[in-house]
């Protein structure tokens, strides 16, 4: 077995391991996915809202807490893992609220807190976080989506962020939005759901220098995989 040399980041509490040997994305599923524009459609016009559980509700009073205190525009990490993105993303983004989103606790646990950071970290589901914002009216100015899991099954497509009901809610919170997949489908198929509603953005092949904007992106990149993006100068908002 061809095993590349391992990555140990030595700024973390507990440091992480990760393997640059990682597989690519297999599926059965060569192309869009012919039901992508029924589903995405569907979704728009549909006004059913999953009730919100109190995990979710509990993470987004801390947001308000802190966008009551600061005023800032707001940046979106959406499945931030551990985190990592968003550090370097309030790095990059000094006069925003940085916030990173990630369901997983272990993950979010590996995150190496430095008392400076001036950035939150939310243990809560995105679309929970993306409903109760949109609900409030409020606006992110960017948010990146870097590399969701890809839910490569075709039965799978209701699971990707532009098959599940929270696309909606997550177009009407605008900015300027940007997901990397190291599947080229699953990029291919979020652009065309946005261009579905209106939204005109451009799908590419990223080349990652350095360390990369996260960590899978790197253990992505250190494999071999090819990496792709889709990039929107302004989302408007809609989904309604
Ligand atoms: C492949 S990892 C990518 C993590 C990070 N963005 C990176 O690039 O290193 C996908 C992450 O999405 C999180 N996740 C999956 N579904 C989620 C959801 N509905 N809400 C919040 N986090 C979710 C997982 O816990 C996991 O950390």
């Amino acid at each position: 077995m061809n095993i590349k040399p391992a990555y140990i980041l030595a700024s973390t509490a507990e440091a992480i391991v990760l393997q640059a040997n990682s597989t690519r994305v297999h599926s059965s599923q060569a192309h869009l996915h012919p039901r992508l524009a029924s589903v995405v459609l569907r979704h728009l016009r549909s006004e059913h809202h999953a009730p919100i559980a109190a995990h979710n509700l509990q993470a987004y009073a801390l947001l308000r807490d802190r966008l009551r205190a600061g005023a800032r525009p707001l940046v979106l990490d959406s499945f931030c893992g551990t985190g990592h993105s968003t550090r370097a993303l309030a790095a990059r983004h000094p006069d925003h609220l940085v916030v990173g989103i990630d369901q997983s606790a272990h993950r979010l646990g590996k995150h190496p807190c430095d008392p400076g950071d001036d950035y939150l970290l939310l243990r809560a589901q995105c679309e929970a976080i993306w409903t109760l914002l949109a609900r409030d009216g409020l606006l992110t100015d960017f948010h990146y989506l870097l590399y969701p899991n890809p839910w490569p099954k075709p039965g799978h497509l209701g699971r990707r962020v532009h098959g599940h009901p929270g696309f909606a809610q997550l177009l009407r919170l605008g900015g300027r939005l940007e997901l990397r997949s190291n599947w080229q489908i699953y990029v291919e198929e979020f652009g065309t759901a946005m261009h579905l509603v209106g939204q005109r953005g451009v799908v590419s092949r990223l080349r990652v220098q350095g360390e990369g904007l996260s960590l899978f992106e790197r253990k992505y990149r250190d494999s071999g995989h090819a990496l792709w993006r889709y990039t929107a100068p302004a989302v408007t908002g809609s989904g309604e």
